[in-house]
């Protein structure tokens, strides 16, 4: 078998055999299929899909290259929950330590950034001393000890993933269900999970821009998780604009540490609520031995209710600080903000008109907080964790001119006027006051 061959095949229109791929994928791996190779077969799929049994292949020859996470020792439901990838979208380092709080455990092997969007391992980063390259003993005694550990990939954890994510993102291919799906779904089939959240966005700022195709993505990685046994369902999540009050690594661990006690944006709170029901319900759906159902909204406010108590009395916060010693970062950070990395340069942005603000696009306030440091457009760029934006006006929200509507953070003050022009792009300001947003678009449910 020869790589350039089953490149021919793909960008030809062909399907792959698992062997074929897994050919792929392990000689990627050893070094015997090169990155160009790689890329040009990542590109040949960009451009002609594959078929479900094609990703499914795809996605269990990524999950075999790595160990998997050996939790049977460990007491209690494995539960994670997963995004396809949005802009201030952080709800993750909210929802870990919740879960672990109500006593769910939570293996969660999350990633970088990529293209315009944030990453939890990136915004984990950003907290002095944090490790997040950590053995496969370590995320165990970690889940044990604590309820929850969040890992990036490594060379024994999701390591072709490690490759194809960095590769995908230095050549424009993130943006394809498939290499979607089979990326996240190699890390989740490796966490020996029993249920499984996923929050697929939609919208400028999320990879899936529409309904349509947010909802074939989430079909396919549902499907996915429920036959290799896991109970998944998907929500679909709206994207169109930035989530919370902040985009940026540091800035963004800030506002879940203000989350964790009790203080929440309006639309960060639904959203991750939304989710924290959704894994709730799950986990009971595994003690239980009963399918998942669609959720009333009687069952989705108790549940969410349920979850309400253990960030209103501290429990949720109290497992981060754990989280943070355990993983070997400094807990103080929690307690002291101030301790996160903070930039040199801050500047405010003005509205240029008086009205409600009516857009704010998510994928030009991901471009601007990139601009300013906070993400990365070539593999080897290095991040500035102090980088990013805090959005002081919302979509629905009214301004006047000249009034600071966000402000810019930055330890280059050369990108800042770059970044305004990026960001004020994107912004739409109109008279009357706009309709409000809806943020929960649908739950796609095992079949
Ligand atoms: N998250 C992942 O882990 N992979 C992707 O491709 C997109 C989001």
């Amino acid at each position: 078998m020869r790589a350039v061959d089953l490149i021919r095949k793909k960008r030809d229109g062909g399907a792959l055999s698992g062997e074929e791929i897994s050919f792929l994928v392990g000689g990627h791996l050893r070094g015997a299929v090169p990155d160009y190779q790689m890329s040009a077969f990542l590109m040949s799929v960009y451009n002609r899909g594959m078929s479900e049994e094609e990703t499914i292949a795809l996605t269990k020859a990524m999950a075999a290259s790595g160990r998997a996470l050996e939790l049977g020792g460990i007491q209690g439901i494995k539960i994670d929950k997963h995004s396809t990838g949005g802009v201030g979208d952080k709800t993750n380092l909210i929802l870990a330590p919740l879960m672990a709080a109500m006593g769910l455990k939570m293996p969660s092997i999350a990633g970088r950034g990529l293209g315009h969007t944030g990453g939890t391992i990136d915004k984990l980063a950003s907290i002095p001393g944090l490790r997040t390259e950590i053995a496969p003993w370590e995320v165990l005694e970690t889940v044990k000890n604590v309820g929850f550990s969040i890992c990036g990939q490594t060379d024994e954890i999701g390591p072709a993933d490690r490759r194809l994510y960095a590769l995908r993102d230095a050549t424009a291919t993130v943006e394809s269900t498939p290499l979607i799906a089979a990326s996240i779904m190699s890390k989740k089939l490796s966490e020996g999970l029993d249920a499984l959240v996923l929050d697929v966005k939609t919208g400028s700022g999320g990879f899936m821009r529409g309904m349509d195709e947010a909802r074939q993505l989430a079909r396919l990685m549902v499907g996915i998780g429920n036959q290799a046994g896991i109970k998944t369902v998907a929500v679909i999540t709206d994207m169109d604009a930035p989530l919370g009050r902040t985009v940026g690594n540091a800035l963004e661990v800030k506002e879940c540490i203000s989350a964790l006690k009790g203080r929440f944006a309006p639309d960060l709170l639904e959203v991750t609520m939304t989710l924290a029901a959704w894994m709730l319900h799950l986990a009971d759906s595994v003690s239980e031995e009963t399918r998942p159902q669609r959720l009333g909204e009687h069952l989705l406010k108790r549940y969410k209710d349920e979850a309400w108590d253990y960030i209103e009395h501290g429990d949720a916060f109290k497992k981060f600080v754990e989280f943070i010693d355990a993983q070997q970062g400094d807990p103080e950070a929690a307690f002291n903000p101030a301790l996160l990395p903070r930039a040199m340069h801050i500047k405010p942005v003005l509205s240029p008109w008086n009205g409600y603000i009516r857009r704010m696009d998510a994928f030009a306030v991901g471009q601007a907080s990139m601009l300013l440091g906070a993400g990365r457009a070539k593999m080897d760029d290095v991040i500035d964790p102090a980088a990013g934006i805090v959005i002081g006006k919302k979509p629905g929200d009214a301004v006047r001119a000249e009034e600071p509507f966000a402000t810019f953070y930055t330890n280059e003050a050369a990108t800042l006027a770059m970044a305004e022009e990026v960001f004020l792009s994107g912004i739409e300001i109109s008279d009357r006051e706009p309709a409000k947003r809806k943020l929960i678009h649908d739950v796609v449910l095992p079949f």
